[in-house]
């Protein structure tokens, strides 16, 4: 187990006193998707099964609706694995997904069940399309400076500061024609981190969708002064 987690190391003993979430009770919000057997949560864990009707019409826009070619995707904040999921089941993509948390315990029924993140990841981190970094956003882009992606998901912390935070680092990782999307940006939280990432880097990007969701695709990156034309 230890081998497959970027990070933190997985705790073996911690695991050994749960359950893991049973496959019966497992369901999901919404008809749009359905991972794998392995995966499972409970119902009010879906946040992002209600994303796929128009995932599936931008994703393709960006990168071909074929299996070809590949891309990569970095998303920050795993949760439950689900999004990744969808991700890796629909497209030929490769994922780095980071989260400071693998391990949830879910009382139900009067029970503690286990949901472990890397273990609805499973099957795609033994293929290696995916790798789940345990670890906080900030470790991860102190540590990953040369790794670039074609796709970048944020949906980590809430907190405006952090919002900012993982906006501006993640968009140097973002190759120039990337799609970038953010959740939640009808949370106030989130909202003003993203327009202050906005109000600076606006010529930089285009901003082709507002919901509760905000799409953009990365027009250019930031060149120093001297570098201008
Ligand atoms: C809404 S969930 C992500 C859901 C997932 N993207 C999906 O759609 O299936 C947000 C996750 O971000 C994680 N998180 C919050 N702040 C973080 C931080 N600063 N660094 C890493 N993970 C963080 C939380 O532990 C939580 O699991």
């Amino acid at each position: 187990m230890q081998k497959i987690l970027a990070g933190k190391k997985h705790k073996i003993s911690f695991m050994k006193q749960y359950n893991r979430y049973p496959l019966e009770k497992t369901k999901f919000k919404t008809e749009n998707y359905r991972p794998g057997d392995h995966f499972r949560i409970p119902l009010r864990w879906d946040n992002f099964t209600l994303n796929v009707p128009i995932w599936q019409q931008v994703i393709p826009q960006f990168f071909g609706s074929g299996y070809v070619p590949t891309f990569k995707v970095l998303e920050l904040g795993s949760g439950n694995g689900l999004c990744s999921n969808y991700l890796l089941d629909k497209f030929n993509c490769t994922i780095d997904t980071v989260d400071i948390n693998d391990q949830h315990i879910i009382e139900e029924d009067d029970e503690k069940y286990l949901v472990s993140t890397s273990l609805n990841l499973r099957p795609f981190i033994d293929s290696n399309r995916c790798t789940f970094h345990n670890m906080t956003t900030r470790e991860f882009m102190h540590t990953n400076l040369n790794n670039r992606y074609d796709f970048i998901y944020v949906d980590a912390s809430h907190d405006p500061d952090w919002v900012l935070y993982d906006a501006v680092n993640a968009f140097e990782l973002l190759k120039d024609d990337g799609l970038m999307i953010f959740d939640d940006y009808g949370m106030k939280g989130c909202a003003q981190g993203v327009n202050a990432f906005l109000s600076c880097y606006k010529p930089h990007v285009e901003v082709f969708y507002k919901d509760w969701q905000l799409m953009l695709r990365k027009i250019s990156s930031l060149k120093a002064e001297n570098d201008k034309d």
